[in-house]
């Protein structure tokens, strides 16, 4: 057997204290499938001496991950602090020039740095393996990178925020308000230690990001996403969704337009009984449509200590099985310095179905005006219902569905209604997302 792979962890939160433990407690059969063993020489973490719940017997503390990153200690350097900069990026770049193997959980880090990440990984013929980073315990980013290589991919999609999706099952579900799903997510170690980056989106987008990178050949560009988190999704919308036959999710979805690369993420109305609105509680999903294979989905745990320590020690074990000397495959599906720099077509220009819900003063000719102003943009309405009686100060609620048309359209028309003085608040404005299953 040839020697063992030693590595140091930095970060030794909910992922990196499972991932511990998975090493240690499939010792041999990691070993067995990997030709050699595999043990945790050096670890790093915000606080030391506090007890994880695993022995550390062999693993040297350090106090500084960089320190950690370049140590004649370890093959491999694990970064699971997580960050988009600092002490994140100075330790991955250290490990990456010392010529030592980086696998990373690292999604915003890889939004924001991820080129000059690959590139200094591929220069010094190193891996810098991220399968965590993207839908936890899914493997879509060696799926992307290796199994569709004779793809041209057209779109892909997905639920990949599981705190997201756990929020918004429970809401249906349980008729549970949003801050108690949310805090019953943070408990659950599904949250990220900011969680304003799930419910925001943020954390949807950096996945998406990535995604878009592997799927286009394009540079990432984590900043040329339209973003729209969940926190304005209320009881009314997902109770008004069902009833026209949809279910609300948030979605990040990329696809390749004539105008460049349409990256968003947002809330979506997704048909019900479509294989995406069965994806409920904290499980992720990406779909890919592509020319040769047509279209797939993959769905599994998206977040969570054991589901992502899979991924982190999936892509441990691909270094443990690669041959010393060998030339390693390019970090994000083609080498670095090919991938074009990513045109983004603006959100105006996205063409769709829209769901709208609107509190509308209760008199005569409100329907008829608001009709008009869709006419006037070209909008073909599919329904429009008002939801029920008008309150006593005279409001009264109203759905509407769109057929196919452009953002740029939509927004003129509210604006129009806005004007006419017949909307009371904000109009709720929810994309449907156009799926292509039978
Ligand atoms: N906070 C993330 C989620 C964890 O809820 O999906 C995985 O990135």
């Amino acid at each position: 057997m040839s020697e063992p792979l030693r590595l140091g962890v930095a970060g030794l939160g909910t992922v990196g204290s499972a991932l511990i433990q998975l090493v240690h407690n499939k010792q041999n059969m990691l070993a067995d499938r990997c030709g050699r063993t595999i043990r945790v020489t050096g670890m790093n973490a915000r606080t030391a001496g506090r007890d994880r719940g695993f022995s550390t017997d062999g693993m040297k503390w350090f106090d500084n991950p960089a320190d950690l990153a370049v140590s004649d200690d370890i093959d491999v350097f694990v970064e699971l602090m997580g960050g988009e900069d600092e002490p994140a990026l100075g330790a991955v770049k250290a490990a990456l020039s010392a010529g030592k193997h980086v696998v990373t959980a690292n999604k915003a880090l890889l939004a924001k740095h991820g080129v000059e990440l690959a590139l200094l990984a591929e220069e010094n013929g190193v891996l810098l393996n991220c399968e965590a980073a993207v839908a936890g315990g899914i493997p879509i980013i060696k799926v992307m990178r290796e199994s569709l290589t004779a793809n041209a991919v057209t779109r892909v999609f997905g639920i990949l925020n599981g705190t997201c999706n756990y929020i918004l099952t429970r809401m249906e579900a349980e008729g549970m308000t949003f801050e108690d799903c949310l805090a019953d997510a943070q408990k659950l170690g599904y949250a990220e230690a900011d969680p304003t980056f799930d419910i925001e989106g943020n954390d949807t987008a950096h996945k998406l990001a990535i995604l878009a990178s592997l799927a286009f050949g394009t540079q990432i560009a984590g900043d040329a996403i339209y973003l729209e988190g969940i926190t304005k999704i209320t009881i009314a919308d997902i109770e008004a969704a069902k009833e026209m036959g949809y279910r609300i999710k948030l979605l990040g979805v990329a696809t390749r337009t004539a105008a460049g690369v349409e990256s968003r993420v947002h809330p979506a109305m997704v048909p019900l009984g479509s294989a995406i609105a069965e994806i409920g509680g904290v499980t992720n999903a990406v779909a890919i449509e592509a020319d040769t294979v047509g279209s797939l989905m993959m769905s599994g745990p998206g977040a969570g200590g054991d589901a992502t320590a899979s991924a982190v020690a999936g892509d441990i074990c691909d270094i443990a099985k690669s041959k010393p000397g060998r030339q390693h495959g390019p970090v994000l599906g083609q080498p670095a310095n090919t991938l074009v720099p990513h045109e983004r077509s603006a959100m105006t220009a996205h063409s769709g179905g829209y769901f709208l819900r609107l509190n509308v003063v209760d008199k005569p000719g409100t329907m008829a005006s608001i009709a008009t102003r869709f006419a006037e943009h070209d909008i073909s309405l599919e329904s429009i219902v008002q939801k029920r009686g008008a309150t006593d100060d005279g409001e009264a609620p109203i759905v509407l569905v769109t057929h196919e048309t452009s953002e740029e359209a939509i927004g003129k028309a509210l604006a129009g209604i806005q004007s006419d003085g017949r909307l009371l608040g904000e109009a709720q404005m929810i994309r449907i997302e156009k799926l292509n299953e039978s």
